[in-house]
């Protein structure tokens, strides 16, 4: 059967200083993921083939770049566009527009940052990525937390409102492997 491994990207310099979006490079530990996953994957593959797709952004290329595989890049999977907010910490937001801050707490899925993007928004523009990858065999996504959210809500048939709080920790392998109804999963953590 095939499978569709999906990985947020590495760690990154944003991450380290808790800022959203951007489009930062990878920090010393997201390195480390980056040169684990070669090794966790072919332990899981074997010598059967995969195909990896990152979005535009550095920190998926870098995370990808070991990889021995055919590989792809999607603007379509590009991190949701936090528009005015983008670069900024939780706090420095929740500061500069306490209005939307709430708002966004209120209706997350819902909530399109000024100038950006909702997670509405995001599904929407995720369509043909869904469409290619229902027709692929093995697929890694190396991606970013709320496309991943997306996709993931998408194989396992979740609900809207709770698809902005899905937990998609870093430095983590997600393994779904469609069946008749629904999606088999297993994790693999990388501890670094
Ligand atoms: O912090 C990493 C990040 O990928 C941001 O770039 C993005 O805005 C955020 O996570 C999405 O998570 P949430 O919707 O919970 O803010």
């Amino acid at each position: 059967p095939r499978s569709i491994f999906m990985s947020r990207h590495g760690e990154s310099m944003y991450n380290v200083e808790g800022k959203i979006g951007g489009d930062a490079p990878l920090s010393p530990r997201g390195m480390l993921y980056a040169n684990a996953l070669p090794g966790l994957i072919k332990d899981n593959l074997g010598d059967a083939n995969l195909t990896v797709w990152t979005s535009t952004l550095q920190r998926t290329i870098q995370t990808a770049q070991f990889l021995p595989f055919t590989k792809l890049t999607w603007k379509s999977l590009d991190e949701l566009d936090a528009g005015v907010c983008d670069g900024m910490t939780y706090e420095e937001i929740e500061e500069a527009y306490p209005e939307d801050f709430a708002n966004r707490d209120d209706d997350k899925f819902n909530y399109r940052y000024r100038g950006g993007e909702s997670y509405r928004d995001v599904v929407l523009r995720l369509e043909p990525v869904i469409m290619e990858l229902e027709r692929q065999e093995n697929i890694l996504i190396v991606g970013h937390q709320a496309i991943l959210r997306c996709l993931y809500a998408y194989f396992h048939n979740l609900p809207q409102d709770d698809l902005p709080y899905i937990k998609i920790p870093l430095h983590t392998v997600i393994k779904l492997t469609p069946k008749a109804y629904g999606c088999d999963e297993e994790r693999y953590k990388v501890g670094i």
